[in-house]
Order: structure tokens, then C-alpha cells, then sequence
């Protein structure tokens, strides 16, 4: 394993609008703390990583500062959210670099992903620790795939070699600050990283790191934390 230190990176500044909830997805109530509390308290217990920051709309008026009490000594708000999630990671990768040395590992984590295990994360630091390019937890997908068109099947396309991207992203601070600069409009770290022509490592996750979108995912999430062991 390389001599570079480990940090995370949580991009929360979106509205969260497919959850059709008043309140940012991130602050719904799931079993019985804010949802955003459950990721980020998982990335504190990471003995690897340093250091936590959470990237929050400069606007936000929902952050419950005393949820986070005990995990202060790892975590910092930066509230320089962006219009974009990649805008938000961008930000948030600028705010860091102070701090975070230009080959130091970013772990770019969605925060609507709340059932995150430390394993989860300790499987992907073993896998891509010594990578020269980075990589990103992610499913092969299962089911048999269509392609739409005015609400008719318009193909099937071959599941063979696909997988379902999911976070934490793992890339060096200097080269996803770099990719992310020329490919702003991508919808994930490693599409960034890809387009300078990398192929980041693909480090199998299971179904449990499921991104809470909509109502019947927090469901979902509260049976999976409540069925861990
Ligand atoms: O909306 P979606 O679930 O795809 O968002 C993924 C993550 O990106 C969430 O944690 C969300 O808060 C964050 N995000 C952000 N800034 C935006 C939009 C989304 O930090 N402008």
C-alpha cells in the first residue's frame, strides 16, 4: 500500500427533487437520524481515512450541527455546493487543497448512499490503494436491459461487461481536479477520469450500497442498517 494519505469527499448540496419530500433528501429522518448522519459517521470510522468533508449548499438552512458532535474531530463543512454535482466535488476538491497533498486519495462519496459499510470502504482501499489510475465500487448488472422509445422496446442491449457505477470514487486529488476541470458536465468522478482516456479499476460492491432516489429506497435503507450485523 502507497504512503499517501486517504480522505473523503461527500458532495450534499442537491435538492434530492425525485424524493417529491419538502425537505433535501439528505435530512429525511432514517431510522431515527438524518440520512446524510449515517454515511458520513461510517467515513469517520474509517481508521484510514483523515479526514471527512461534506460539501453543503452555500444556502443551506438545514444542517442539524449538533447531530455531528462527536464526530468533529474528522469532519469539516465546506458550503460551496455548486449547481451540479461535479461542480459540487469540483468546489469541495479546491476548498481541500490546502490540506490534501496533490497525490493524497479523494474517496468522493454520495451521501444519499447511507447504508455504506466500513468494509465497503476498506475493500475498495485494498483493491485500489496501489493503483496508478483510482477506481470505484460498482454491481454487475443483473437484469436483462431495454432500450426506450415512445414507450416501446426499441432493443435489448447486451448486459455482458456492464456494472452499475456506484460511490465511493477513488482518485488521486490532482488528477480528478484535472479531469474534472475538462469534463465538467459527467454525472459521476470516474466518467471524468475516463475521458482523459484512464480506465479506472471497476471493485465489486454488492446491492446493500443502494442510493436512496426515491421513497421506496428509504425503506429499503432503514431494513438494511437495521439487518446488519
Ligand atoms: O441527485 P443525486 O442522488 O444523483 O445526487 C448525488 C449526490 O450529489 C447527492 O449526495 C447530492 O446531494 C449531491 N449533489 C451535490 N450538488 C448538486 C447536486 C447533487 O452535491 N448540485
Amino acid at each position: 500500500m502507497s504512503t499517501t494519505s486517504y480522505f473523503a469527499l461527500v458532495p450534499a448540496a442537491g435538492g434530492g427533487s425525485r424524493m417529491g419530500a419538502s425537505l433535501p433528501k439528505q435530512y429525511l429522518s432514517l431510522a431515527g437520524r438524518p440520512l446524510i448522519r449515517h454515511a458520513l459517521a461510517t467515513l469517520c470510522a474509517v481508521a484510514l481515512i483523515e479526514r471527512v468533508y461534506v460539501v453543503l449548499s452555500p444556502d443551506d438552512a438545514h444542517w442539524p450541527e449538533d447531530e455531528f458532535s462527536d464526530l468533529a474531530a474528522k469532519l469539516r463543512v465546506l458550503r460551496c455546493g455548486g449547481a451540479t454535482r461535479a461542480e459540487s466535488v469540483a468546489n469541495g476538491l479546491r476548498a481541500m487543497s490546502g490540506v490534501v497533498a496533490v497525490d493524497d486519495w479523494v474517496l468522493v462519496h454520495d451521501a444519499a448512499r447511507a447504508c455504506l459499510s466500513v468494509d465497503h470502504v476498506e475493500s475498495l482501499i485494498r483493491a485500489v490503494g496501489n493503483d496508478a489510475v483510482g477506481g470505484i465500487l460498482a454491481v454487475p448488472v443483473a437484469d436483462t436491459l431495454k432500450r426506450e422509445a415512445w414507450g416501446r422496446i426499441a432493443a435489448t442491449v447486451p448486459r455482458e461487461d456492464l456494472w452499475q457505477a456506484q460511490t465511493p470514487q477513488m482518485f488521486r486529488h490532482r488528477m480528478l481536479s484535472t479531469a474534472l476541470a475538462a469534463a465538467p458536465s459527467v454525472t459521476d468522478e470516474a466518467g471524468a477520469v475516463e475521458s482523459l482516456g484512464l480506465k479506472p479499476k471497476l471493485v465489486a460492491a454488492d446491492a446493500t450500497n443502494l442510493k436512496v432516489t426515491y421513497p421506496l429506497d428509504l425503506q429499503l435503507a432503514e431494513w438494511i442498517l437495521a439487518n446488519r450485523k
